[in-house]
C-alpha cells in the first residue's frame, strides 16, 4: 500500500517586511543578512491574522480539491506558537472548517520538528485505515527580541496537507531514522511572546544531527547519497540549509529556498515550505524523484526520512496560488513593522487584511473570537 501527501499548500501574512530596512535601523551591513544568513524578507502578521486564521486560510484551499471532506476522521495540528496549553488549536480549526464531529483531534508539539512528527503519525492511521484521509497542519509564527541575532529571522506560515493512500504528490518511503538529544538550544517559556535561544549552539546542534540521522539513514536503507535526488531541510534561514547541504556535500538546493527566504522561519511549516518551493520552482520534471528530508526541532528531535514524487503530481498544485500569494503582499514600514511585534491584541488594531476569510476580531475574558470576512 502507498501513503503519503495527497496535496499540499501553504498560507502567510499579507504583509512582509524587508530586511534592508531592518538593516538601516539595526545598523547592521545588509549584506550580512542577504549574503551572511541569506534572507531579503520577512512575513509579519497583524494583530487580527494568528495561527487559526493561517491554518484555515490554507486548509480550505485543500478541502475545495477534495471529494468528501468527511473521510477527514483525524486532524492534527502541529505548533510551537500555541497561545493555549490545555485546549488544542486544530479545535478551532476543525469548526471553521466544518469537518465531521467524528474526528480526532488533536496538538502535536516539539519546536520546529513537530509537523514531521504529524505526518508519520498520520501515515501509521492511513497504512491502519486506508479509507481515511487524514488533515495535517503546522501553523507558527515566530518572534524573537529587538536587536538579537534572531530579529532577521523571524517569520511565519501555516501548511496544511492531506495525507491518504494512493496519494497524488509524494509517496511516503519506510525509510527514517529518527535521534533525541536533551539540548538547551531554543525554548519559550509560557509566558513569553518571544523566543529564547543560543543562536550557536543550535546551529551546531542542527548540523549534528543531520549527520547522525542521515548516516543512520544510509544504513538502514542500504541508499547511498546519489540515490537521493534532492534534499529539503528545515530551513530556519536560508543559510543554514546551504550549510547542510554543503555538510552532505555538494548539493544544489536553490530551489527549495526560493520562498523561505521571503517568508522567514515558519518553524513547524518551513521544511514543508521547502518542499512546496521545490515543487512549485523546479524546471525538471520531479516524476520518480526521491526527495531526501531532514526535520529538526531544537530541544531537539531531528528524523531524516524520504518519499518518491508521484507521477501526474503537477495536476495537483497550488503552484500559481502560492506565487501570487507572496506576490501580492503588502510591504510594511518601520513603523508598523513594531507595531505589529508589540500589539498582539486586535483592539483599535487598523483594518488590516487577512490572508484568508477568518480573523480574529476580538479577545475578550480570555477567550478568542474570530469572525468571518466576506471579501466579495
Ligand atoms: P549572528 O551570530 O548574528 O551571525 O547570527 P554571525 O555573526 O554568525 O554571521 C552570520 C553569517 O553572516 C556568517 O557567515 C558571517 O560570516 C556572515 P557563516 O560563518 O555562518 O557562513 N556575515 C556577513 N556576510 C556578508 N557581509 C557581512 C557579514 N557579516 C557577517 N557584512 C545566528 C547567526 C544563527 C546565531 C542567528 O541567526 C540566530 O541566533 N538565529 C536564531 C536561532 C536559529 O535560527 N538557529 C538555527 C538552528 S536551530 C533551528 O533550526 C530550530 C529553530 O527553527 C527553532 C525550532 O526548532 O523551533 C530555530
Amino acid at each position: 500500500m502507498h501513503v503519503g501527501i495527497d496535496l499540499i499548500t501553504f498560507s502567510t501574512s499579507k504583509y512582509f517586511f524587508k530586511l534592508e530596512t531592518l538593516a538601516k535601523y539595526r545598523n547592521v551591513d545588509y549584506a550580512k543578512y542577504c549574503t551572511g544568513i541569506g534572507q531579503t524578507q520577512m512575513s509579519v502578521f497583524p494583530p487580527n491574522e494568528d495561527i487559526i486564521t493561517l491554518s484555515v486560510a490554507a486548509a480550505e484551499k485543500l478541502l475545495s480539491e477534495i471529494d468528501n471532506k468527511d473521510s477527514i476522521d483525524m486532524l492534527i495540528f502541529a505548533s510551537e506558537s500555541s497561545f493555549d496549553i490545555s485546549k488544542a488549536e486544530g479545535i478551532y480549526v476543525h469548526k471553521f472548517l466544518k469537518l465531521n464531529n467524528e474526528c480526532r483531534v488533536f496538538n502535536i508539539k516539539q519546536a520546529c520538528y513537530s509537523l514531521t512528527a504529524a505526518l508519520q503519525i498520520a501515515k501509521s492511521h492511513v497504512a491502519l485505515y486506508p479509507s481515511s484521509k487524514v488533515l495535517v497542519i503546522g501553523s507558527d509564527i515566530i518572534k524573537y527580541p529587538s536587536n538579537s541575532s534572531g530579529e532577521p529571522t523571524q517569520g511565519g506560515a501555516a501548511v496544511a496537507m492531506i495525507v491518504s493512500e494512493s496519494p497524488r504528490i509524494l509517496e511516503l518511503e519506510p525509510y527514517s531514522s529518527v535521534f533525541t538529544k536533551e539540548v538547551m538550544d531554543f525554548w519559550r517559556p509560557i509566558y513569553k511572546s518571544e523566543a529564547l535561544f543560543d543562536g550557536k549552539l543550535s546551529a551546531y546542534n542542527y548540523l549534528e544531527l543531520l549527520k547522525i540521522t542521515f548516516d543512520k539513514y544510509i544504513k538502514k536503507s542500504r541508499l547511498s547519497k546519489k540515490d537521493i535526488d534532492y534534499f529539503c531541510f528545515h530551513c530556519p534561514f536560508c543559510k543554514m540549509a546551504q550549510k547542510a547541504a554543503r555538510q552532505i556535500g555538494d548539493i544544489d538546493i536553490h530551489y527549495t529556498t526560493i520562498y523561505n527566504s521571503v517568508i522567514g522561519n515558519s518553524c513547524s511549516a518551513s521544511l514543508y515550505i521547502s518542499f512546496i518551493s521545490l515543487l512549485d520552482n523546479c524546471l525538471n520534471d520531479l516524476t520518480e524523484k526521491r526527495i531526501g528530508f531532514f526535520s529538526y526541532g531544537s530541544g531537539s528531535v531531528a528524523e531524516f526520512f524520504s518519499g518518491k514524487v508521484v507521477p501526474g503530481y503537477k495536476r495537483v498544485l497550488l503552484s500559481q496560488r502560492h506565487k501570487k500569494d507572496l506576490e501580492e503582499r503588502i510591504e510594511i514600514s518601520f513603523e508598523d513593522y513594531e507595531l505589529f511585534r508589540k500589539n498582539t491584541s486586535p483592539f483599535n488594531s487598523k483594518n488590516y487584511v487577512n490572508i484568508g476569510n477568518l480573523t480574529l476580531s476580538n479577545i475578550s475574558d480570555d477567550k478568542r473570537y474570530y469572525s468571518k470576512i466576506n471579501k466579495f
